[in-house]
């Protein structure tokens, strides 16, 4: 029986719902208070047991590539400097055993064409694709629920949650019926129905298990919605030869791919923080009455 060992990170998107910030830098490099997207999306993945990253990467992601390298002049400078707690951070970005691989996308074709280049590196096993815009807060890890719904159930996983119907058209959305705690059995997945051909409003967020399947179906796939090869194209072709399962994840979820989301999630992690949480909750508390003045 695999487990599930390696994870896809698509990361070579154009993001440009946040220009001019993703005109030299990906979406992906964010940062929310002290950590970019990317290392939250890792530290999540490394926390459900996966030992192998494979980042799928587009123009400009030379900056991703550096922050989960060695950085030898930085860490000699942090040494001489005796910044010791500052050099642990830097060096503890990956635990060891964990390995990176690098595939480039050379166009941004959409989601299920940025899964298919990974098709060689992933090979004959299942694995996880994790969309780092999306930050999910949650204990355990939500990619950590999934391998466990895997595990047992041994198809298909797609992370969902409830959205307004009226937000239909920024999801893929399922039809399903609940089998278990958390759990439902995929009928049919729509990419970004309007709220009128909405199946329900079960949306996909940005985790995944998928069987290697999943490769040959988005072999053949067209172009859909918006000229991209879509994932959930893909998905709904899986469907017609294997079990997929919506699982109704535990946690928080920002959409760090909208300034909103970003916010929102920056205020939160922020008046978390340990080292600076106390005073900004303070300085929060001091627009609140700013306002109410
Ligand atoms: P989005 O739909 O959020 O697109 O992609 P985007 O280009 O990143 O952002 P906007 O909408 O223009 O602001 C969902 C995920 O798929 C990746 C993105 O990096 C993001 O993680 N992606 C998308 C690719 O890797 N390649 C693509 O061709 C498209």
């Amino acid at each position: 029986m695999k487990k599930v060992r390696k994870v896809v990170f698509p990361v070579a998107g154009l993001g440009t719902r946040f220009l001019p910030a993703t005109k030299a830098s990906p979406k992906e490099m964010l940062t929310v208070v002290d950590k970019p997207l990317i290392q939250y999306a890792v530290e999540e993945a490394i926390a459900a047991g996966i030992t192998d990253l494979v980042f799928v990467t587009g123009r400009s992601k030379r900056a991703i590539e550096d922050h989960f390298d060695k950085a030898f002049e930085l860490e000699t400078e942090l040494e001489r400097k005796g910044k010791t707690d500052m050099l642990d951070v830097v060096r503890n970005i990956l635990p060891r055993g964990v390995n990176c691989v690098y595939i480039r996308q050379s166009e941004a074709l959409g989601l299920g064409h940025a899964v298919l280049c990974a098709r060689e590196v992933v090979g004959d096993e299942p694995f996880a694709v994790v969309l780092a815009d999306d930050l999910l807060d949650a204990n355990p890890a939500v990619m950590k629920q999934m391998t466990d719904a895997y595990d047992y159930y041994r198809c298909s996983v797609l992370a969902v949650q409830e959205v307004p119907l009226e937000d239909s058209r920024s999801y893929g959305i399922v039809a399903a019926r609940p089998i278990g705690e958390r759990v439902e059995q995929v009928s049919g997945i729509v990419e970004k129905p309007s709220p009128k051909e909405a199946p329900s409003n079960l949306a996909v967020v940005g985790r995944y298990i998928l069987t290697p399947r999943i490769f040959h179906h988005l072999a053949e796939s067209k172009p859909g919605a918006g000229g991209e090869i879509q994932l959930t194209d893909g998905i709904a072709a899986l469907l017609s030869e294997e079990q997929i399962l919506a699982y109704r994840y535990q946690g928080t979820r920002y959409d760090c791919g909208s300034k909103l989301g970003y916010l929102k999630a920056t205020t939160v992690f922020g008046q978390r923080h340990p080292d600076v949480g106390t005073e900004y909750r303070a300085y929060l508390a001091t627009l609140d009455t700013a306002e109410t003045a």
